[in-house]
């Protein structure tokens, strides 16, 4: 399949992109960095895979529209989209900032609704498609010490569930994914940081094949993803 997703520059989205292509899916890649996009690229490819890179700030709609429409016309086509970009910024009500607050807000929720807007008309006219946003589970539990980010997750959370409801009968499949803690590097405060026990970003990337390899009449519309164990 042609998958486009975001925030595949490290983290979650770099393991997804490394366990697509690994397994046939034609892969185009968006984030700010373009040395990480690079270096996930040539992974992609020294592995076998197909990888197109697009540098992209998700928080400007321009910019967004056009990065996109360059990645579907290099790639022919977009069978996916994983909206998986996102800020996490775990602080409390009394010491979030604006900055931070609204930074959060222009990412994770408007950003992916840029994204969304985008492939839309692809997908309509094609009769098939299909979406797959991360929320978190901080998208349906509330989370202490995280509360605008929760915010931000929960809206992630009604808009995919609501948007599932709005294309199905076009054709477009939405699916909603709830990862609980997952090994990303940028998150460890300490390197030396005991990590087993998290799920691994290309596990949620095995996840996203499962989710995009289901029967066209058949849907995922929701799947957690969490650790067994937490840590003692
Ligand atoms: N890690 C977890 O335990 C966990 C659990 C549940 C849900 N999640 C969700 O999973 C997603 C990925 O998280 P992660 O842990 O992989 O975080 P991460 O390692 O910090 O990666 C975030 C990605 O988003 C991109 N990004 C951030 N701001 C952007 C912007 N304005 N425009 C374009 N790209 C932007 C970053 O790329 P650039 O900086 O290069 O732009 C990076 O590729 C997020 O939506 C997060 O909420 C994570």
């Amino acid at each position: 399949m042609k998958v486009l997703v975001t925030g595949a520059s490290k983290g979650i989205g770099e393991g997804i992109a490394t366990f697509l292509g690994r397994n046939g899916h034609q892969l185009g890649l968006l984030a700010r960095s373009e040395d990480l996009l690079k270096q996930v690229q040539e992974r992609v490819r020294n592995e076998g895979g197909e990888a197109e890179i697009q540098t992209c700030d998700l928080r400007d709609p321009d910019n967004v529209q056009k990065s996109i429409e360059s990645l579907i016309a290099r790639m022919s086509g977009v069978d996916a989209l994983i909206n998986n970009a996102g800020l996490v910024i775990r602080k409390d009500a009394f010491e979030i900032s604006l900055e931070e607050w609204r930074a959060m807000m222009e990412t994770n929720v408007h950003g992916l609704f840029y994204a969304t807007r985008t492939v839309l008309p692809y997908m309509k006219e094609q009769g098939s498609g299909h979406i797959i946003n991360v929320s978190s589970i901080s998208g349906h539990t509330p989370l202490a010490g995280g509360s605008g980010y929760a915010a931000s997750k929960y809206a992630v959370t009604g808009f995919s569930e609501s948007l599932f409801l709005e294309v199905r009968n076009h054709g477009i499949k939405v699916t909603t994914l709830f990862p609980g803690s997952v090994d990303s590097k940028s998150h460890r405060h300490d390197p030396t940081e005991d990590t087993e026990w998290k799920v691994r970003p290309e596990e949620v990337g095995e996840a996203c094949h499962h989710i995009l390899t289901t029967r066209q009449f058949n849907l995922i519309s929701k799947l957690e993803i969490r650790p067994l164990r937490k840590p003692s």
